[in-house]
């Protein structure tokens, strides 16, 4: 999706230039997501989720591991989370939504940590209040997703951190300064909240196994861009007597904008969970799309789906059905369905969505507390 030239960049704090999805599996040493254990993952969820079939997520780690696991009786649980550096965009829908549908199909138990401290940390201008407040925030839509109460525990880091703090200290005293620089890239300049923040974003991977007094194996689901704290974490699993924790990797959903960046810096790339409705339109009016420069040219020539980020958002998250997603592809290829008429009718599903999402968001004021790590 974005400019050939631009160097591709991964990191937990940013994602740029063009994607090259089976680099990353040869970089970051992870495993790709095969047909063959797609099929297993079928015969388990009883059909396998969009994100699935459409490879969203497409690398993992003893993510067969796990299923030997589970296969044997051991159940599994979930881990994922939230940097609350602001509102929640759609984006960051797409592994929790994935992670919904694990809960749900697998019966696990899910740890969900919001890091308002790391937020804190690395972003100049946040303060701990407006960080905890964006927790707070971002909890909400957490909850709006329906994930089950019964068995799901946020865990906000800077109010909860007696539930990591004995672990992370433990992870702490195994990582060495050069390692969290080799991998994230820390310089002396770093300030030392940062260097230490590792810890506690491997910690909630070893929770589990900690509160139920043995080992239990533990999956996390996230984008790729989260890998650099798994590696870290997998290496010193052993070291405390736990099972290394595995991975299940989605792509990024791209932004709206031309080579599909999407940043919260750049907001009008950007759908927020909380943007009213029209506002989201207008940012659907304004996306870079396949299509061509007059409408004769197109009628004649086609769009191209391929760097069309209306496509995209149908083929992530707005159109269930792969049927229909076909019919979209040709009917832009083909010329016979112009850009307008795609972004309408995207508009009125991302609209739709919207309306209800920040419905039980609202409601979602009422049981939050609920949700919190007591
Ligand atoms: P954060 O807040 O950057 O991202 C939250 C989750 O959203 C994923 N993500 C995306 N997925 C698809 N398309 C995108 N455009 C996109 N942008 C972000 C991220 O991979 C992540 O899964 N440090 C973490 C918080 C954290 C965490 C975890 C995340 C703590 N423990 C365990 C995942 C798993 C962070 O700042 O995430």
């Amino acid at each position: 999706m974005a400019n050939e030239e631009e160097e591709m960049v991964v990191t937990p704090w940013e994602v740029s230039g063009k994607i090259d999805y089976d680099k990353l599996i040869r970089q970051f040493g992870t495993q790709p997501l095969t047909d063959e254990l797609l099929e297993r993952l079928r015969k388990h969820m009883g059909g396998l989720h969009l994100q699935l079939r459409r490879k969203l997520f497409f690398s993992h780690r003893d993510l067969d591991w796990i299923l030997d696991q589970y296969e044997a009786g051991q159940k599994f649980v979930l881990y994922t989370g939230r940097g609350p550096s602001g509102p929640v965009h759609i984006g960051h829908l797409v592994p929790w939504i994935f992670t919904k549908h694990l809960q749900d199909v697998f019966d696990a138990k899910l740890y969900f940590q919001i890091t308002d401290d790391e937020k804190f940390l690395v972003q100049p201008e946040l303060s701990v209040k407006k960080s905890l407040d964006f927790m707070y925030e971002n909890a909400l839509d957490i909850v709006a997703l329906g994930f089950d109460p019964k068995k799901t525990v946020i865990i906000s880091d800077i109010k909860n951190i007696s539930a990591l703090y004995d672990i992370a200290v433990r992870v702490a005293k195994h990582v060495t300064f050069s390692t969290v620089k080799a991998v994230f890239g820390f310089e002396n300049s770093s300030n030392i909240g940062i260097i230490f923040f590792p810890a506690i974003q491997a910690a909630p991977a070893f929770l589990g196994s900690v509160l139920a007094g043995k080992n239990v194996p533990c999956l996390i689901p996230a984008a790729i861009d989260q890998d650099p704290y798994w590696r870290v974490t997998r290496d010193i699993a052993s070291k405390l007597g736990y099972y290394k924790p595995a991975q299940i990797h989605s792509r990024f959903l791209p932004g709206l904008g031309k080579g599909g960046k999407m940043s919260a810096s750049l907001p009008e790339t950007c759908i927020f969970t909380i943007d009213p409705p029209e506002v989201a339109e207008k940012k659907i009016w304004n996306a870079f799309t396949g299509g061509r420069s007059t409408e004769s040219e197109q009628r004649k020539y086609g769009g191209d789906p391929s760097i069309c980020t209306i496509y995209y958002y149908f083929y992530y998250l707005f159109e269930e059905s792969d049927e229909k997603m076909e019919e979209l592809e040709n009917e832009c290829r083909s010329g016979k369905v112009l850009c307008g008429e795609h972004k309408k009718m995207l508009a009125e599903r991302v609209k739709k969505f919207l309306r209800e999402h920040q419905k039980k968001r609202e409601k979602a004021r009422d049981i939050v507390d609920d949700f919190f790590f007591k």
